[in-house]
């Protein structure tokens, strides 16, 4: 096979691959993108410290200062490219009524022609003059009855070393696929196809971008963007959409959860899975330090993006993370607010967007009080704070580094690791939280008095629009789930999933997890978030464990249950009544105004809404009127 396929790209196939369909789609693949070769990823050291190293001789990538930030470095995009793009996102099942009102859509023949098969097809030569990478992943424990294996072609040496840290990724991934094992194949190329002898750029992609999913084929097509979710295909497209259409058929949850172990002073450890929005507070959550006056509690991270959860024999939801590395929200990280999260990023770190110090390190808004005197910001120009100021003062901000910055580091690299994080059996779950970010409305915390109420509550959530995804910012909308950008096929069908397993567990004797809908970003008159947060998460991450052993008391309102001021743990922080009260309060007229908001989202997922989700809504109203 070595030989090159006619006059076509030499495929250069390791001895060790006898995966004859792998081989041959690799094949189609390079004679459709025409790349000038292939090469197969075997996930070694110095395999990515050779392609890091490319990266930097081509413009890429730029080394950091060994001796401040060992074995790191720093790419910036172009800024066309700085974000999941949504609404270039699709997902092409059979009929639109399967992908559902919230996901773009495309009937699959229409979109196959427009990518593959027309005569203008995009990915036809897409990869000119470029090499192929061929990446093999497990997304989860290798071998492990709760992982799932993907292959991804793609022209980009970031993707590669990128996916390096985020899965697991290589030589062993293809023993373990053998001559016939089951893959989903991605293909992703950055659509900047090289002519003879042309120079290349920093950052190639292209101004027309696909981001386009085939949940029944299990396919994953990305076009024209190098950023993030867009081409680490393992990440939302594989661990997500797909995942969560493997997960409705087979009978098991793939959400944009993170996943903690929280062990009391008294040595017992409970788990727990969070789902908020992209860039509303997970990694975060996943990290937390207890602060003083909680001496005696612990948080390791199983996960802090994407979890997979699946009922074991026990009777139980047991969850994993599919992931191997963060690649997690720089700006707002700092020593006091994530500690851990710079203790991970000592080291071994790829920082895309962030801005450059003049002896060689980074930083980004949020990292120190004061910012440094000079910097070069992340499209490549010198940045001084009065520059800054003057940029905000006339209403065209100009931060140093990009608002969706981001770093991808190891999972090994996090001092707060949970020993159970790699164990293929997962860990069991005691817990569901969901919270979005809402500077009025909806309280601190509330747990939900059942299973369908928490499925409610995670259904209608809302969140203000943050930088992670393209598009304005600062707007509330629902984000059932926090899975808005991420759910493979119909949302009121995914709802009924989520009733239907609750039900099936319970059928089977199981105490279900709890469910929790949190809220650390109200904000008072002086538009300043009220809750301290971060490390004083801690506070109501303990009522909930205590709730679930029976101990904590709370308030039943309209919505469900809430603490008490004096339900809380305050040991060691002077937070007053009356601001609990502000982070509390549930006014009847703003909630009259969110339950209209609950009823247009029913509205628009009509279609197979399950009649529980009415149900509850009424009930709601009923005690709102009472
Ligand atoms: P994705 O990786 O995009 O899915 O997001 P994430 O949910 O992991 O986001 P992350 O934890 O990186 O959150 C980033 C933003 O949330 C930063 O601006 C943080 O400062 C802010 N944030 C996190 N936790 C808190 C909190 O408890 N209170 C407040 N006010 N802000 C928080
Ligand atoms: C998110 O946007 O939720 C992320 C970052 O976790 S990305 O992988 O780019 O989607
Ligand atoms: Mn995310």
């Amino acid at each position: 096979m070595n030989r090159p396929l006619m006059e076509g790209t030499p495929l250069n196939v390791p001895a060790q691959v006898r995966h004859v369909r792998l081989i041959e789609w690799v094949a189609q693949m390079a004679a459709l993108t025409q790349a000038r070769d292939v090469y197969w990823c075997d996930g070694s050291t110095a395999e990515y410290d050779r392609l890091c190293a490319q990266l930097v001789a081509g413009g890429t990538f730029r080394k950091l200062n060994e001796a401040l930030r060992p074995n790191s470095y720093l790419a910036c995009s172009s800024p066309s490219d700085v974000a999941r793009v949504e609404d270039r996102t699709f997902i092409c099942s059979a009929t639109k009524e399967d992908a559902g009102p919230t996901n773009n859509w495309m009937a699959p023949a229409e979109m196959r022609a427009l990518l593959q098969t027309g005569e203008q097809a995009l990915f036809k030569g897409c990869m000119r003059g470029r090499t192929m990478y061929v990446v093999p992943f497990s997304m989860g424990p290798l071998g492990s009855p709760i992982a799932h294996i993907g292959v991804e072609l793609s022209d980009s040496p970031y993707v590669a070393v990128n996916m390096k840290i985020m899965t697991r990724m290589g030589a062993k991934v293809l023993d373990l696929l053998g001559i016939d094992g089951h893959f989903v194949p991605c293909v992703h190329t950055v659509g900047a196809p090289l002519a003879p002898g042309q120079k290349d750029v920093a950052w190639p992609c292209n101004d027309t971008k696909y981001i386009v999913h085939y949940p029944e084929t299990q396919e994953i097509w990305s076009y024209g963007s190098g950023y993030g979710g867009n081409a680490l295909l393992g990440k939302k497209c594989f661990a997500l959409r797909i995942a969560s259409t493997m997960g409705k058929e087979q009978g098991w949850l793939a959400e944009h959860m993170l996943v903690l172990g929280v062990t009391s002073p008294e040595g017992k450890k409970h788990h727990v899975a969070a789902a908020f929005p992209s860039a509303c507070g997970k990694t975060n959550f996943a990290m937390l330090i207890p602060p003083a006056g909680m001496a005696g509690w612990k948080v390791t991270t199983i996960g802090d993006d994407i979890a997979w959860i699946k009922p074991q024999a026990d009777g139980r939801l047991h969850a994993i993370n599919p992931e191997a590395g963060y690649f997690g929200v720089a700006p707002g990280t700092n020593e006091h607010t994530n500690f851990n999260c710079m203790q991970s990023l000592k080291r071994d770190v790829i920082f895309t967007n962030v801005a450059l110090t003049d002896d060689g390190d980074v930083w980004w808004e949020g990292m120190t009080d004061e910012p440094p005197a000079h910097l070069i910001d992340w499209q490549g120009k010198d940045w001084t704070p009065a520059l800054a100021k003057e940029a905000a003062a006339a209403g065209k901000p100009r931060p140093a580094a990009h608002p969706n910055s981001r770093f991808t580091v190891a999972a090994t690299n996090n001092p707060a690791l949970d020993s159970e994080w790699d164990n293929p059996k997962g860990v069991p779950i005691d817990a569901f939280i969901f919270g979005g970010r809402r500077s009025t409305t909806v309280p601190l915390v509330t747990e939900a008095r059942d299973w369908v109420e928490g499925v409610y509550m995670a259904a209608t959530m809302g969140s203000e629009t943050t930088a992670a995804a393209g598009g304005a910012q600062g707007v509330v909308r629902r984000d059932p789930f926090a899975m808005l950008p991420f759910i493979g096929y119909n949302m009121s069908d995914y709802f009924q999933h989520w009733l239907d397993l609750g039900a099936k567990l319970q059928a089977g004797g199981a105490e279900l997890p709890r469910i929790y809908c949190v809220n650390w970003f109200r904000k008072g008159d002086d538009g300043k978030f009220v809750w301290p947060g971060y490390g004083e998460n801690m506070r109501v991450l303990q009522w909930m464990i205590e709730r679930i052993e029976g101990r904590a008391q709370g308030q039943e309102h309209a919505f469900g249950v809430t603490p008490r001021f004096g339900d809380l743990n305050w040991k060691g922080l002077d937070f007053t009544q009356a601001a609990y009260r502000q982070v509390t309060d549930t006014t009847t007229a703003q909630w009259r105004t969110e339950l209209g908001l609950h009823s247009a989202l029913f509205e628009q997922l009509a279609h197979h809404l399950p009649r529980e989700m009415t149900a509850v809504k009424a009930a709601l109203e009923r005690r709102l009127a009472a």
